[in-house]
């Protein structure tokens, strides 16, 4: 409420509730305002009204709309579409797997199906397994390497085909155009978690993606102080995509968003120096005599190291390396826990490298067959390689292997 000088004298409360407001600057502020209000007042009822309804744009209630959210999800939308004719579109969520429920719950019914890759996050691959079956949908999960599986699996309710750029920890790279087009056939949308490339390294849209999915805690935030998510779209899906978020309620805080919005501006040069380091790790750790094998697509013996050239920037792989050292789980334990520059941690995409021992930590619900035919072996370690300096990072690694 404005202070009204001259009004006549007020209690101590309704004083206290009645403060000059913050002056909005004529200057442009260099920093994005943080808006922290959950309400937005209006000058007459009939404006509260139009808002409310939507026949007129404008903020009422900051899970409906928020601006400070609304400038981060529009800024992730303005780099996914960087190379599109059409304007795509952002929606701000409190995580990634808010994005991923939203959007898989707005593209769906009871009755639908969704045809998922086999290897994809753990909690996405439970939220289609276990929340979404009970809900009607059924999803089937293929090895999305191969066209002709997913070709096989799309079905007339097939709602959605859904993959990640690059999947956890094996790095495999999808066939985008081939995954869009088998979708757009069967009249399915193409929904793509982007999480582990970021828009630093491909922008699924620009390969025929329909909706693009990322947990902003990682990549985007970079910093591993921030959950967060987002969504980006064209303008009918993006508009499903929040009518069931503000049913949902998996709102971005405002103090989160200016966070994530503010590690846009590094990204690139986050994801160059990740994407570097992690190809100088994998080469350096490859032909080691105690390492069976090295996933990072930047490698030849990568099965997607060809797909990778034609769909990612400047040979920009991402900063996830996987590292199968010989030995079994405990070798596997064993290296991790030697490693001294990189920090046994979970989640990626930070400044600092951290590692993990793969089959009991992030994939601990798989068995050994399951691990095995999904290329995991027992040792495998997850490094998401950080800013560090990239010798210093191949030293460590070597001197801990060496050290077995
Ligand atoms: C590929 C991928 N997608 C989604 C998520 C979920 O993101 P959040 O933890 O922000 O909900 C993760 C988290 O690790 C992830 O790795």
């Amino acid at each position: 409420m404005p202070h009204t000088p001259g009004s006549g004298p007020v209690g101590e409360n309704t004083r206290a509730l009645s403060l000059p407001e913050a002056p909005v600057p004529a200057e442009r502020p260099l920093r994005m305002p943080v808006y922290r209000a959950t309400t937005y007042a209006f000058d007459t009822s009939q404006e509260f009204a139009d808002v409310m309804s939507g026949s007129q744009d404008g903020y009422s209630y900051a899970r409906i709309d928020s601006p400070t959210a609304d400038a981060f999800a529009s800024a992730v939308a303005a780099l996914e579409g960087a190379g599109l004719d059409e304007t795509v579109h952002g929606q701000p969520f409190s995580s990634g797997m808010g994005a991923l429920s939203t959007v898989l719950m707005a593209l769906t019914e009871a009755g639908a199906h969704v045809v998922a890759a086999r290897s994809i996050y753990g909690n996405t691959y439970s939220l289609l397994d276990g929340l979404l079956r009970r809900f009607g949908v059924s999803t089937d999960f293929v090895d999305v390497t191969d066209p002709d599986a997913v070709r096989a699996a799309v079905r007339p309710e097939t709602r959605v085909v859904f993959t990640e750029t690059l999947s956890n920890p094996t790095m495999t790279v999808s066939d985008l155009p081939a995954l869009a087009q088998i979708a757009h056939e069967a009249g399915a949308r193409l929904v793509v978690d982007s999480t582990f490339a970021s828009p630093a390294i491909c922008r699924p849209m620009e390969f025929g993606a329909d909706v693009v999915v990322h947990s902003a805690t990682k990549y985007i935030g970079g910093h591993s102080d921030t959950t967060g998510g987002v969504a980006v779209a064209g303008r009918d899906l993006i508009d499903r995509v929040r009518a069931t978020r503000v049913d949902l309620g998996p709102c971005l805080a405002p103090d989160e968003a200016y966070l994530l919005h503010r590690g846009l501006e590094t990204l690139p040069l986050r994801v160059a120096r990740q994407s570097e380091s992690a190809a100088a790790l994998a080469a350096a750790l490859e032909d080691h005599p105690a390492v069976e094998r090295v996933d990072h697509p930047s490698l030849s013996s990568h099965p997607q190291h060809a797909l990778a050239g034609k769909l990612f920037d400047q040979g920009r792989c991402g900063g996830i390396v996987t590292v199968h050292p010989k030995g079994g789980r405990d070798a596997g334990m064993a290296f991790a826990d030697r490693l001294r520059l990189s920090t046994i941690a979970p989640s990626l995409g930070g400044t600092h490298t951290l590692a993990g021992h793969v089959p009991t930590t992030t994939h601990r619900t798989m068995n050994e067959a399951e691990l095995g035919a999904a290329g995991i072996s027992p040792g495998a370690v997850r490094f998401s390689v950080g800013l560090e300096d990239p010798q210093d990072l191949v030293d460590d690694a070597l001197r801990a292997l060496d050290n077995g």
